[in-house]
């Protein structure tokens, strides 16, 4: 149950107890409080007492949260949990409703790709909409809840032999789809959806080192077991392959006889954050 907790709302273990412990407090606070201010009014009708009481509790509740979450030091989390269950009672509305482009983010692990792109897009005519991730304990979906963006946590099946979650993304007036160490291949279904619309970053020099199993340090382990002189990122537009679609643009770094895997990934890191975010911009629509 805990565990479920944490995985729902990206969190350690003591942040799940202090969030109980806020929802507790919070929810007696304004019990309370409620209780106290109807008492300052003479109400005999005993059904509207309890229905103006149920008013102010929904009202009052928010608040008595957000005060409790202060002194327990987890005001953030629910500065966006009220934010989002308001959200939900509006209609769960996608946040773009306006002509910005908007640009879906898959990624399965820490995502500081993903927090290049967001920061790069903040305050533009490109809005980041939606972060999808197969892994609901990657380190991006803390990134999309510090930047208020919107998640969903895919399921193989509805991935692979459903629609490829396109009427999810329309939903979200989705245009545009970046992976960003994002481990799944992509369905066709969704590639015909979004036809160049799609593009993935890979950590080498495609075509080399590119196909199912070749991420991460698995990449760079090999480049430097080659004995390659130099590895590099590359940015391409996904097709039904692993790897393989049209290449948009190559970057490249020296590997010599003093790199490790981990001295490669920085290098490489450093170049993905160089031109992800650029590259990104140079092949999006201009407009919806
Ligand atoms: C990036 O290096 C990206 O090139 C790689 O995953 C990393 C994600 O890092 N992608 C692949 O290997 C795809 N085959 P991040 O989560 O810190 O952005």
């Amino acid at each position: 149950m805990l565990k479920k907790l944490q995985q729902h709302w990206h969190v350690n273990g003591w942040q799940v107890l202090l969030i109980l412990i806020t929802f507790a407090l919070g929810g007696s606070l304004c019990g309370y409080v409620g209780r106290k201010l109807l008492g300052l009014i003479a109400i005999d009708n005993k059904a509207i007492w309890i229905a103006l009481y149920i008013i102010l509790v929904t009202l009052l509740w928010p608040l008595c949260v957000l005060l409790i979450s202060v002194p327990l030091g987890q005001f953030s989390f629910f500065r966006t949990y009220v934010g989002k269950l308001i959200k939900k009672i509006m209609g769960n509305k996608p946040k773009a409703m306006d002509n910005k482009v908007n640009i879906a983010i898959f990624a399965s692990g820490e995502g500081s790709n993903a927090k290049k792109i967001i920061d790069y897009f903040a305050n533009t005519a490109t809005n980041i909409a939606l972060i999808v991730s197969n892994n609901s304990n990657a380190g991006v979906l803390q990134i999309a809840t510090n930047n208020n963006i919107n998640t969903l946590i895919i399921d193989k099946d509805d991935f692979f032999r459903g629609e490829g979650y396109i009427s999810t993304l329309k939903k979200y007036n989705v245009d545009f789809i970046v992976l960003a160490g994002f481990l799944w291949k992509v369905p066709s279904s969704l590639i015909l959806a979004y036809q160049k619309k799609i593009i993935n970053i890979h950590p080498a020099l495609l075509p080399k080192y590119g196909g199912k199993g070749m991420y991460g340090h698995f990449v760079h382990e090999a480049v430097i077991a080659a004995k390659e002189a130099e590895s590099g990122i590359t940015i391409h537009y996904v097709d039904e392959i692993y790897d393989h679609g049209e290449v948009i643009f190559q970057a490249k770094c020296v590997v010599d006889g003093t790199d490790t895997p981990q001295t490669l990934a920085a290098k490489i890191q450093t170049l993905e954050h160089t031109h992800y975010p650029t590259v990104i911009a140079s092949v999006l629509p201009k407009q919806r």
